[in-house]
């Protein structure tokens, strides 16, 4: 397995159903963690457990989407530890239906803030100390930043954004050393996925059991991602092992994406 050893690696979202689960990774390989997160108790919790598997860690609960915590967030890692090494997004909402006629500016602003504007301003102040030596930068995207579903769009339009971004880090941060990469899960085992499975079931007026069902029948592997399964693909992308990867999306869906629908 990778070892992270010395690395210091900011992952936010931590309390989250994958950013846990990167979380729990990534201390298991020796790394040094900053964890954000909105949600306080979560975060807390997270950093306990972190902390019995003996793993350094400094935390704090930010909003990601707020330019000031995250400077402060960024530069006290960077005075704590001496360094920033990786950076690893995976802070996202996903409950804003609506198509264009329905969906509020409010919504619109909120969604695009918390999904792909707090990815930039945590690399924004983050590549400044990654810099230093080089490092990874990942963001979790989906693949509804490569395809979209009825009535969630502006989800789709952060995940592309998202994706964007990753391409222009890779191109503007390669002199510095620093690679940048996307992962785009299909449907993840997490409680995101579970409020999402309710919303479907209301909109197609279908039942919980019936709405997972369907849902998962979609995926040529009959099954979700589990949270691990990122965490294994997000602690190689960036490793050592992966030093000429960078400015590229990571689809991980059962097959989801290669599918065309029935004739
Ligand atoms: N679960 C899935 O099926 C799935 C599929 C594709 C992509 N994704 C993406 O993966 C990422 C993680 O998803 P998840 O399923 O772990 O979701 P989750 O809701 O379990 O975790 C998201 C975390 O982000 C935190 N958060 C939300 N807003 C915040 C803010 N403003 N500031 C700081 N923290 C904030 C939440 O408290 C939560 O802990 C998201 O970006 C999501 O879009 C998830």
């Amino acid at each position: 397995m990778e070892n992270y050893k010395n690395k210091v690696v900011i992952i936010t979202g931590a309390c989250g159903g994958i950013g846990k689960a990167i979380t729990e990774k990534f201390a298991a390989a020796d790394a040094t963690l900053a964890l954000c997160d909105i949600r306080q108790d979560e975060l807390s919790h997270t950093v306990e457990k972190c902390r019995q598997a003996g793993a350094t860690v400094y935390n704090d609960a930010i909003d990601v989407a707020d330019e000031a915590p995250v400077r402060s967030f960024c530069e006290t890692v960077a005075q704590t530890f001496g360094t920033i090494d990786c950076l690893i997004n995976t802070v996202g909402i996903v409950d804003c239906p609506g198509d264009v006629e329905e969906l509020s500016l409010s919504m619109w602003d909120e969604t695009l803030s918390i999904n792909l504007t707090s990815a930039f301003l945590m690399a924004k102040y983050s590549v400044p100390h990654i810099k230093q030596q080089g490092g990874a930068i990942l963001n979790i995207a989906s693949v509804s930043g490569l395809a979209n579903q009825e009535n969630a769009m502006i989800y789709s339009v952060t995940k592309a954004g998202l994706l964007s971004l990753t391409r222009s880090e890779a191109i503007d941060l390669a002199k510095y050393g620093i690679r940048a990469n996307a992962i785009s899960p299909g449907s993840v085992e997490t409680p995101l996925l579970e409020a999402a499975v309710d919303q479907a079931a209301q909109l197609f007026s279908r039942t919980r059991d019936e709405q997972w069902q369907v849902w998962r029948s979609q995926y040529p592997t009959q099954r979700f991602t589990s949270p691990q399964e990122i965490a294994e693909l997000a602690l190689f992308l960036c490793s050592g092992r992966a030093t000429n990867i960078t400015g590229t999306n990571f689809v991980i869906d059962g097959g989801l994406t290669a599918l065309l629908p029935e004739r």
